[in-house]
């Protein structure tokens, strides 16, 4: 028996990592089957999700004033006589449940990254009028596992979570508290998914994880499957063009992990593994469990395996103690990696995390300054890096058609942003494509036509 629901509005607002941006999608398509059709304007929503991350001081605060700018709307739907639903997810809600309530009491739903497969039953309860639903439990069956198999709205380019949670416990990290412990799905699950997302357009997947790389999931032989294991699996789904995944701690880099980017031509040359800092005296504080030199050696084994694999990292500034001499440490290893891209951060002190106890906090001026030196070497690295590229030929994956009137967006395989003047029909198709310009953040390029003769 089909049901039918009034058509409703959902309006879905995503902070943070590409975990939050996947479960965005799924929340969605769990609550699809309700009638709620997605909308950009927030005003007209049913239902308004904030999707929140809790890794650095601004977010909150960042959610706290859209909240005061939600209610304005929900005012408004009062007044008019109808209802807007808000609700507050993710990674914040997880870890400030009970301060949302206290300071906006007007927010129906709190629930935590692992509770949103529930989302139907919050919705009823919230609409008998039955009270305020606050869901942070690590409840025990796994939300995978009870989630829709179609997705609502797949891209060329699509997300998949094979791994969540963290048990690393990085001393300055909310990730062990907000997301909890480590938990990898079956193989056959993934794959099952991968081959869905296939069907419905994608050519690209990128399997996400706060730890991807510590995957060790049940494989359909009943064996545990580690990511290595998995990508060759992965890798055999026709018509799909690229596998990527992340994001990866170089403690998890293992043998079969490196030896697949030797193998698999769909595994891109590209590969995110944070370091935090090129000090051994703060990776040691940041309780990371590697030195710079472990991390120096991973890189080599991969370079090894795939000479032509591009490098990503995230860095911290200003962690509690650190020094000119460590932070000159770090400065050393950027030089000495060569980043084609990178994320740094002022270290941001997280309640209930060990470094915020710690003694020798750094002064917000010399993070600043820090934060300067670092970003400008990143800087020269990434545009060094993509002006290399120009002239030469390199595979894109069009994504959709640009803003800019006749182009395409796509892909390189080192995840540089691109566009080609091209006809929509080759959105999902890999091309040659010869890059003629570049800056920091945007490629461009021609077609490679192919000669009749
Ligand atoms: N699991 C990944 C990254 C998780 S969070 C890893 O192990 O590296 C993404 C990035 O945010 C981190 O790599 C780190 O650079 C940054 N980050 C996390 N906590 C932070 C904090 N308290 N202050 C500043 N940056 C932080
Ligand atoms: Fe956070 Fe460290 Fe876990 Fe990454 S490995 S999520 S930085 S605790
Ligand atoms: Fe943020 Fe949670 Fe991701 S804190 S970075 S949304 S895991």
């Amino acid at each position: 028996m089909t049901v039918t629901h009034t058509p409703k509005k959902l309006f879905i607002k995503t902070w943070g990592c590409q975990m939050n941006v996947y479960d965005s999608g799924r929340m969605a398509d769990v609550v699809a089957p309700l009638g709620y059709a997605p909308t950009d304007v927030v005003g007209d929503a049913d239902l308004v999700i904030f999707n929140t991350c809790h890794i650095r001081e601004k977010a909150t605060e960042k959610l706290f004033s859209e909240l005061g700018r939600v209610r304005a709307h929900q005012k408004a739907r009062e007044a008019a006589g109808s209802r807007m639903m808000v609700a507050v997810a993710g990674c914040v809600a997880q870890a400030e449940g009970p301060e949302i309530q206290r300071r906006a009491p007007y927010v129906d739903m709190v629930f935590g990254p692992q509770a949103y497969h529930q989302l139907p039953e919050m919705i009823a309860r919230v609409s008998r009028g039955t009270g305020v639903v606050l869901n942070t439990e690590f409840p025990p069956e796994p939300k995978f596992d009870a989630l829709p198999s179609e997705h609502t709205d797949t891209k060329v380019s699509a997300f998949l979570s094979v791994q969540e949670g963290c048990d690393k416990f990085c001393t300055f990290c909310v990730v062990p508290y907000t997301r909890g412990a480590e938990y990898s799905r079956s193989a056959v699950s993934i794959i099952r998914e991968a081959e869905r997302l296939v069907q419905q357009g994608a050519r690209e997947i990128t399997l996400l994880g706060q730890n991807v790389n510590a995957f060790h999931g049940e494989g359909p032989d009943g064996t545990i499957w580690n990511l290595g294991r998995l990508l060759y699996r992965l890798a055999e789904i026709p018509r799909l063009k690229r596998l990527r995944y992340t994001t990866s701690h170089p403690r998890d880099m293992d043998e079969t992990l490196i030896t697949a980017h030797r193998d698999i031509p769909h595994l891109m040359p590209f590969m995110h593994l944070p370091v935090q800092s090129g000090s051994d005296r703060i990776l040691e504080k940041m309780n990371r469990k590697h030195t710079a030199d472990d991390y120096r050696r991973v890189i080599d084994r991969l370079r090894d395996a795939r000479p032509d694999v591009a490098l990503s990292s995230d860095f911290i500034v200003g962690f509690p103690g650190e020094t000119d001499d460590d932070f000159a440490a770090t400065l050393a290893l950027v030089r000495e990696i060569g980043f084609a891209q990178a994320y740094s951060f002022k270290y941001s002190r997280r309640p209930g995390t060990p470094a915020a106890a710690m003694p020798n906090q750094i002064a917000d001026d010399i993070q600043d300054a820090r934060l300067a030196e670092l970003q400008a070497l990143l800087r020269t690295q990434q545009e060094e890096f993509n002006r290399r590229l120009l002239g030469k030929e390199i595979p894109v994956l069009f994504e959709n058609p640009s803003e800019h009137t006749g182009k395409l967006f796509g892909r390189t395989p080192y995840l540089q942003a691109i566009r080609v003047v091209g006809a929509p029909h080759l959105v999902g198709e890999e091309w040659s494509v010869v890059i003629e310009d570049s800056s920091a953040h945007m490629l461009s390029g021609s077609l490679m036509l192919i000669d009749a003769a």
